[in-house]
């Protein structure tokens, strides 16, 4: 029992367009990165993983789950009701760029994309929704990625720039909440990603990498003062992946490396976004990897006066590392690295599940920050089963939500602001990482498989009923 959540707590699910829409060539608009990206955990974290992928769609040896996904593209009505009716006070969606700008770089947006975000919007508002929208969530314009080498180019700044220019004109009275770009400091373990750019090799990845991410703060910061000028009131955070690290024990080499590691993945770009400048322990990780970043004129500028509202950030794993790894350890820890923490147990995918770790992120960012704290992802991916009856009894996923949820909860009494909570994949959708349909995280099933077979059917498993009481209740009932 937990009274901690304060009145206005923006509860929902969250989602990003290429794992749910469809449609993928439908409407006007252009391919994406997650048009040309296979199916299978094997090929698709191999290409994600590789260098020089090739950008080719091969229907012939590949399946491409994201071109239908879940068909929200035609059912967000039904899947917005279903929303409703757990109580959702926010939904976390994000816009396809390339339904807006079907190649990214024209000067005129695509009316019809335009239009299909309205009818979402103008469906979310029906039961007083809030969207919350993120505007580059994995699915740069294919185009970009080609002719351009994504966001090592320079030139991305500038067609981005136009883009959420369009985007906060036409939705100023829809939308209040805007997250910039998804997890920016993944970017560097997988630059495909969230750069759009599939490295030539290892000695250019993290020089482009860093290139990038620069161009991105630039970006993002306009995008900032950009919302502040079109829509008076309106709040845009950034977006990170943080992942706490832990120590594998006490001495204090690896203390000190643990403290290392997260100063580079989770502090970086969250000082820029947040306190506008390039971090001074930058300089010496820079100097040792040979980094030099181009900078235009007046972009320092630029970057301490787009400083972000709040903080958003996914959470589902914390990581546990040590200086010296004997080669069995290499590569047996998390999605982010590391090695194996002895206390913890791991999803079905390997992603050990750490709710504590939840309350040490919330205490080191808001210390660290003192800014509001969005929690826009956290959840479990886990294999579903459909019994005779059609219920779906996912007593795993309701714990791990619950622990996770609790975790919350004692950081508010630690003194924590916290904005909201969206859990990620409200309705089962295509894994970001592999693929797959069969890794679900969602309330609501789906009826699509790794085979693309099923007939998309929507229904309730047992954590919508227990969400919506968590809802209901304002989290005191978990
Ligand atoms: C986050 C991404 O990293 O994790 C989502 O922002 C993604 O897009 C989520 O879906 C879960 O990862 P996966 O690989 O299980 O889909």
């Amino acid at each position: 029992m937990s009274k901690s959540f304060p009145d206005g707590f923006l509860w929902g699910g969250a989602t990003a367009a290429n794992q749910l829409e469809g449609g993928y060539n439908e409407g006007g608009k252009g391919p994406n990165l997650a048009d040309v990206l296979p199916g299978g955990k094997k090929d698709r974290l191999k290409l994600l993983s590789d260098t020089g992928f090739d950008f080719e769609i091969d229907q012939s040896k590949y399946t491409y789950p994201n071109h239908e996904a879940i068909d929200f593209y035609h059912r967000y009505a039904e899947d917005i009701a279903l929303f409703a009716e757990m109580g959702f006070k926010t939904f976390r969606l994000s816009i396809a760029w390339s339904r807006i700008f079907p190649n990214g770089d024209e000067l005129e947006p695509n009316e019809e994309g335009l239009a299909f975000y309205d009818r979402v919007f103008d469906e979310l508002a029906k039961y007083d929704i809030e969207p919350l929208v993120t505007i580059a969530h994995y699915e740069t314009p294919l185009h970009l990625i080609k002719e351009y080498g994504g966001w090592r180019n320079r030139k991305l700044v500038e067609f981005f720039e136009r883009y959420v220019t369009v985007l906060f004109n036409r939705y100023k009275d829809k939308v209040k909440y805007w997250l910039t770009f998804n997890e920016i400091n993944g970017a560097t373990h997988m630059p495909l990603l969230g750069l759009g750019f599939s490295p030539e090799n290892e000695e250019t990845r993290l020089q482009d990498s860093f290139q990038g991410l620069h161009h991105q703060f630039v970006a993002s910061a306009k995008a900032v003062q950009l919302a502040h000028e079109i829509i008076p009131g309106s709040q845009i955070g950034c977006m990170l992946i943080y992942a706490p690290v832990y120590s594998f024990d006490c001495n204090p080499e690896n203390v000190q490396y643990a403290q290392e590691q997260a100063r580079i993945f989770n502090n970086f770009c969250g000082d820029i976004h947040v306190r506008g400048e390039y971090p001074t322990f930058i300089n010496r990780y820079f100097k040792e990897n040979d980094i030099n970043i181009e900078m235009h004129d007046g972009d320092l500028e630029l970057i301490e006066k787009g400083t972000v509202d709040f903080i958003s950030f996914s959470y589902y794993m914390s990581r546990t590392d040590k200086k010296n790894k004997t080669p069995e350890e290499i590569g047996q820890g998390n999605l982010i690295g590391g090695v194996m923490n002895p206390f913890l147990e791991a999803s079905d995918w390997g992603w050990e599940i750490d709710p504590v770790g939840l309350r040490i992120a919330l205490n080191e960012l808001y210390g660290r920050y003192q800014l509001p704290l969005f929690i826009v992802e956290n959840g479990l991916g886990a294999y579903d089963v459909v019994e005779e009856d059609g219920s779906i009894n996912d007593d795993y996923r309701i714990k791990y939500l619950r622990e996770h949820i609790q975790a919350i909860a004692d950081a508010i009494e630690d003194g924590v602001e916290v904005m909201g909570y969206t859990s990620w994949g409200c309705i089962d959708l295509v894994s970001a990482s592999s693929g797959e349909m069969s890794k679900r995280y969602g309330f609501i099933y789906v009826d699509k498989h790794d085979d693309g077979s099923g007939t998309l059917a929507r229904s309730r498993k047992k954590s919508f009923f227990w969400y919506k009481k968590v809802i209901d209740t304002n989290g005191e009932e978990l």
